[in-house]
């Protein structure tokens, strides 16, 4: 069967974050964040665990990029803890913090491997959670203010910035949800956190070209195709509300400087918003917020699936088997990649695309011999380069991959039940072992291709 070759400056990666990885909570001058405050919180986190100690690569993370130099990949995205750098979230910078960052570039980048930097990824200082936190239009500030110390450090090698983690998450789950920190359940201020994050956004890409000139900045945002689970006109309905909500109250204010009117005009239908006029909106939020991007990151797992529900409100359903889902309960969807990848050229044309996150939770782990034998990862990964392929012969600029994770870690509110590395972790230990997927993906990278076999 034919490979599919990779353009020769392709980036080949992996993700990881922080919270999920660093633990050493307390050290160094480390402040609270909100997701420490809310592991503490009994009952939020599924196995009542949480991330103090996490995969402890704070004190490792030599050895971890000893372990991607031997998958070969040219790239890393990681994010920068901010209850690191600045404790209380402003005021005095904790060099100490820094000093972290600034041995893992180095390290990286005498490895050969290319450091892709997310400013955000959710553990916002527990200092500014208690003003307020992304409800407060202050923390915009606060987050430039932020940016501009990590960027002052490590703009001089760091050429890849992403400032945010997925706004949709934040606002939603964070703040509508209740299912991650700060663990609020109101619609309304989930919508104001959500402009506040992109608004800091826009602001922070200032800092970035300021300090770090020569690099490229965008953002990173989670989408996911919205089908209608029938072709009921209810249920396409449900999926055009749920398309609004999920992916393009993110792509339009940043693209193209608005918000989408038919998904305010379904905010106020259920009473989240008073009127078509957005209160947290001043004069000159939305062209910071439309500020030209050099790339956008696209984190990929799945579609979603929508019927109408109460008052036709979407709701998501599961369409398939179960061996068709991951152990998220995720459907396997790799059509939805390369949908989503033509959809975002076709209709807001991102200079580059890079595929910051894609990869499957299952719970493998090692037999008797030591081997993880996980063969439904291989074929996850498999599948999506494909379609990711297929988008790039189609000719969207995809740049890069990366996959989620390097290593099994804390995954959020599930805590450390489910399993997406590409290296098992075992957290007694701390025993990094490499899976199947591993050593599949190191050879996909060699190659420059991925081939049919299955
Ligand atoms: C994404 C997050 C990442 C990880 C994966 C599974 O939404 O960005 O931190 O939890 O999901």
């Amino acid at each position: 069967m034919p490979e599919r070759v990779f353009p020769d400056d392709f980036l080949w990666g992996v993700a990881t974050s922080a919270h999920q990885i660093e633990g050493a909570f307390g050290e160094d001058g480390r402040g609270e964040s909100i997701w420490d405050r809310l592991e503490a919180t009994p009952g939020s986190i599924e196995d009542g665990s949480d991330a103090s100690v996490a995969c402890d690569h704070y004190h490792r993370y030599e050895d971890d990029v000893e372990l991607m130099k031997k998958l070969g990949i040219n790239a890393y995205r990681f994010s920068i803890a901010w209850p690191r750098v600045l404790p209380k979230g402003r005021g005095r910078v904790n060099a100490a913090g820094l000093d972290f960052y600034d041995n893992l570039v180095d390290a990286l980048l005498e490895a050969g491997i290319e450091p892709f930097v997310t400013l955000y990824h959710w553990d916002l200082p527990q200092a500014l959670q208690d003003r307020g936190g992304w409800s407060e239009r202050d923390t915009a500030e606060a987050f430039v203010h932020y940016t501009t110390a990590v960027a002052r450090r490590l703009g001089d090698r760091v050429r890849h910035w992403a400032t945010h983690n997925e706004p949709w998450c934040i606002a939603t789950l964070g703040h509508e949800s209740g299912e991650h920190a700060p663990g609020h359940r109101d619609p309304a201020e989930a919508l104001r956190v959500a402009h506040h994050v992109l608004l800091s956004h826009g602001q922070a890409m200032g800092a970035l070209r300021e300090f770090a000139p020569e690099a490229e900045a965008g953002i990173v945002l989670n989408l996911s195709p919205s089908w209608p689970a029938s072709e009921s006109p209810a249920d396409r309905e449900a999926a055009r509300r749920f398309d609004g909500f999920f992916n393009r109250w993110y792509l339009n204010p940043i693209f193209r400087g608005v918000y989408p009117a038919d998904t305010i005009a379904d905010r106020v239908r259920c009473g989240h918003l008073k009127g078509p006029e957005l209160p947290f909106v001043r004069s000159g939020d939305m062209e910071a917020i439309s500020v030209p991007l050099d790339f956008l990151g696209l984190n990929y797992y799945s579609r979603t699936v929508v019927r109408a529900g109460d008052g036709g409100d979407p709701t998501g359903i599961c369409a398939v088997s179960e061996e068709k889902l991951t152990d998220m309960g995720w459907e396997v969807y790799p059509e939805g990649l390369y949908d989503t990848l033509v959809r975002l050229k076709t209709e807001y044309a991102p200079e580059r695309i890079y595929v910051t996150e894609n990869g499957a939770a299952y719970p493998d782990g090692p037999d008797r011999a030591g081997r993880v034998a996980d063969r439904r990862r291989v074929e996850y990964l498999r599948s999506h380069l494909k379609e990711a392929h297929r988008a790039l012969a189609d000719g969207v600029p995809l740049l890069g991959y990366f996959v989620w994770s390097l290593l099994d870690n804390f995954e959020w509110a599930h805590g450390y039940t489910k399993r997406f590395g590409l290296y098992w972790v075992d957290y007694d230990s701390q025993k990094r072992i490499p899976k199947d997927s591993a050593f599949w993906y190191r050879d996909v990278v060699a190659a420059n291709a991925v081939d049919d076999e299955s």
